[in-house]
């Protein structure tokens, strides 16, 4: 088949759509569940650009509008500009068909019938709220771009309200055009499977019209029986929030009894196997460690404690403080156990970190804990190697100065003491026996719990860990 250029520089997929109609036997989907319609997306970051391929593998049209060429280019070139799983592939492949294009031009929104914003809203530097101006101008380009009626639909994590605020810029000045609200709970690492087979979907909506097409267009997950919660705009810009939280939570539940375990000389991973038992608790997000890092965990309890303070409920939110307060003292605690096990001063001790990323499957060092206590080495004279499967090139460029490693038996060498901070599998499966005979000092901290202790002892290791007792 012969493909023809559209204006989204992609190629166009009328002529393409019975090949592509054929080829879509990827993640189970069939061609008599394939919904095609014209979908934009704005913001190509890592929840906009996962959002659009996904939108194109069931079968939409989707136009990824990213204001920064570069990554626009990249993206229509099938450049990923992050590490996920899965994705790389994904892409290619959708581009292949002609449904997908990314581009810096905001035009080829004009006849959209829905419009996902998917900007980020970091935090604001020097305070804890989130900053949402990429958001207001996502709205301002829709309503100076968009003609036809489509339904312009929220994805970013945003403080509650803004929805509304929203829909009334629209009302005034592209009253043509609806606002819903349908966040995205995604995990990095595992972005394409949550983001094509979600485990709920919440639609805030205004009208059912609004439902309706939502239900169109998330068609192949609800007819595999994903639970649609259909809220007004608050409730669905809270589930985003009160979610995170809810996980922020646990994991520095499960770390304030790591500290307890540390003093009286208990085992928090036992803990936490037997209080996981019980379902009303769970055992997942008891990963006691080094803490929550990444883009969303950590500014998203902040601008939720900012924004419960706007609205005069700060109180009912005094806890995520504390929240905060433990993750960021495991931080801490990594870095003094470390002296510890140096003698009491790590200057010219040579540490191996195992991992820069947030978590393992994904090269993100945003908020790092595993980067953070690397640094905090570093700065205290510590000759610091750090090694990770993905994350280097990210890390390298943060923090110039520490020393980086291909590969974990380059960092090992000569190391007078092991930090584990990112459970990477491959860090997971080192032999300690090989591990023990390049390094200078058989120490190893497990700042993750990932590790099976008997064998890093019976290797002839001091292994230590945060929440268990030293042997
Ligand atoms: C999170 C939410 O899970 C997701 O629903 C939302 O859309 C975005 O924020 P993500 O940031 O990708 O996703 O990571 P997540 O898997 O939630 O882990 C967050 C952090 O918590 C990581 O640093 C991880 O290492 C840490 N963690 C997780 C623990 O320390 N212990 C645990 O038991 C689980």
């Amino acid at each position: 088949m012969v493909r023809q250029p559209t204006r989204y520089g992609g190629t166009n997929w009328l002529a393409e759509s019975e090949s592509a109609a054929r080829d879509r036997t990827h993640f189970g989907l069939t061609q008599e569940r394939w919904h095609q319609m014209k979908i934009g997306v704005i913001g190509c970051g890592y929840l906009g650009a996962v959002h659009a391929a996904c939108m194109s593998t069931v079968g939409h049209q989707v136009y990824g509008y990213e204001i920064d060429v570069a990554k626009a280019e990249g993206l229509n070139s099938a450049r990923t500009p992050f590490f996920e799983p899965g994705f790389d592939e994904m892409l290619s492949e959708q581009l292949g068909t002609g449904r997908l294009a990314f581009g810096s031009d905001p035009q080829p929104l004009a006849d959209c019938d829905a419009v996902f914003i998917c900007v980020g809203t970091p935090q604001l530097k020097g305070e804890l709220a989130a900053d949402t101006r990429y958001v207001t101008a996502a709205f301002e380009t829709v309503a100076d771009v968009v003609r036809s009626n489509a339904l312009i639909i929220g994805k970013s994590t945003v403080p509650v309200g803004t929805a509304d605020r929203a829909s009334q810029l629209l009302a005034e000045r592209a009253p043509h055009l609806t606002v819903a609200w349908n966040p995205e709970f995604l995990r990095e690492g595992k972005a394409v499977k949550d983001t094509l087979r979600p485990d709920r979907l919440v639609f805030g909506v205004e009208n059912e019209g609004s439902e309706e097409l939502l239900r169109e267009i998330y068609a192949d997950p609800i007819a595999d029986g994903c639970p649609v919660l259909v809220t007004d705009f608050p409730t669905a810009e809270l589930v985003k929030v009160a979610a995170n939280s809810f996980l922020a939570t646990k994991i520095s539940f499960i770390n304030a009894m790591s500290e307890v375990c540390e003093v009286v000389g208990a085992d928090v991973t036992q803990l936490a196997d037997a209080i996981g038992y019980d379902a009303r608790i769970g055992r997942s997000f008891l990963g006691a460690g080094l803490g929550f890092g990444g883009g969303c965990l950590p500014k998203d309890i902040r601008a939720f404690m900012a924004r419960a303070g706007e609205l005069g409920v700060d109180q009912a939110l005094s806890f995520l403080r504390e929240v905060d307060a433990i993750n960021m003292r495991r931080r801490s605690r990594m870095v003094e156990m470390a002296h510890e096990q140096l003698g009491g001063t790590v200057i010219g001790q040579r540490i191996a970190v195992l991992g820069a990323a947030f978590k393992p499957d994904s090269d993100d060092i945003r908020d790092s804990p595993a980067l953070n206590v690397a640094a905090q080495l570093l700065l205290r004279g510590a000759d610091v190697v750090v090694t990770d499967p993905q994350a280097v090139e990210n890390a390298r460029r943060k923090w110039p100065d520490l020393t980086f490693a291909d590969t974990p038996m380059e960092a090992l060498q000569k190391a007078d003491l092991i930090l584990l901070l990112t459970e990477w599998d491959e860090y997971k499966q080192l032999d300690p026996q090989q591990v023990g005979a390049v390094v200078r000092h058989k120490q190893i901290i497990d700042g993750r719990n990932a590790l099976d202790p008997q064998s890093w002892r019976d290797a002839g290791f001091v292994y230590r860990a945060l929440g268990r007792p030293r042997v």
